[in-house]
């Protein structure tokens, strides 16, 4: 568009997509952090790039977050899609109720006349707890179902932000900024080189599962989260990329 042009972000786009090797990179005018507006359309920039890559029969993964909640809520389908399906990524990652991925995953199905399957364990799992949930058939058969996902939507956050909203333990915040842990997406932690210093013991997709996704989309907003996801992209599973104006900056001078 004329605005995107007059604002270089075409060309930023391209960066960002040829550096990473992504399909497709969107960037929105303006900055989340200091505009609500903004995150509005970052959300629904998402909600059109998904609608186009999904097709018939897809089961889709959601993380939760305030920028995917943005995007739920302006979720519109002109036919019903009663062969699709919503489910979260993870287990209910501690957020409060409006964030978490089963309410993300609901309200989007219930947008666009989809179905959807929810996953009611607790974010944070013990050993032990994790073994013997899995030993549930109930809870096996929807982990199943979801690690069937063609396509996962997730958001990304600051590592220190995301630890301080779960409510992470001291002893864990300690060794996060030991390992240097930058960036935080579908409860796993990365550094600035991309690598997973430390993950959540969560039920849901793995990323041995993520990392064979057809199709990954990430959204992020705001140039506090400029770093953060230019750690995430080097991790390097993304195809697909939706951040405004604010983050592309950041990311743009640390290419
Ligand atoms: C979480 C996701 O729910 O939201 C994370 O699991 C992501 O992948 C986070 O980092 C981002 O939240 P927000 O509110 O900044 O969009």
């Amino acid at each position: 568009s004329i605005v995107k042009e007059l604002f270089g972000l075409t060309n930023m786009e391209e960066r960002i997509r040829e550096h990473f090797g992504l399909q497709q990179v969107l960037i929105v005018p303006g900055d989340s952090d200091v505009s609500p507006m903004t995150k509005r359309d970052l959300g629904l920039a998402a909600c059109k790039v998904l609608r186009k890559v999904m097709g018939k029969d897809d089961v889709v993964a959601v993380t939760g977050g305030s920028t995917l909640a943005q995007m739920a809520e302006q979720m519109t389908s002109m036919s019903p899609m009663k062969t699709n399906w919503f489910v979260p990524a993870r287990g209910g990652l501690g957020e409060s109720l409006e964030y978490q991925a089963n309410t993300i995953a609901s309200m989007m199905a219930k947008r666009v006349g989809a179905q959807y399957r929810l996953l009611h364990v607790p974010d944070l799992l013990s050993d032990e707890a994790y073994q013997s949930l899995m030993q549930e058939p109930n809870i096996h058969e929807i982990v199943e179902f979801i690690r069937r996902a063609r396509i996962v939507v997730h958001g990304i956050g600051d590592a220190f932000a995301m630890a301080k909203r779960r409510r992470v333990d001291q002893q864990t915040v300690d060794s996060l900024r030991q390992d240097g842990a930058l960036a935080e997406a579908f409860g796993y932690y990365f550094d600035r080189n991309g690598n997973v210093v430390h993950k959540m013991l969560s039920l849901g997709l793995r990323l041995e599962e993520i990392q064979q996704m057809q199709v990954v989309i990430a959204i992020a907003g705001g140039a506090s989260k400029g770093e953060a996801v230019h750690s995430v992209l080097k991790f390097g599973r993304e195809t697909v990329l939706i951040i405004d104006e604010g983050a592309a900056n950041v990311i743009v001078k640390i290419l």
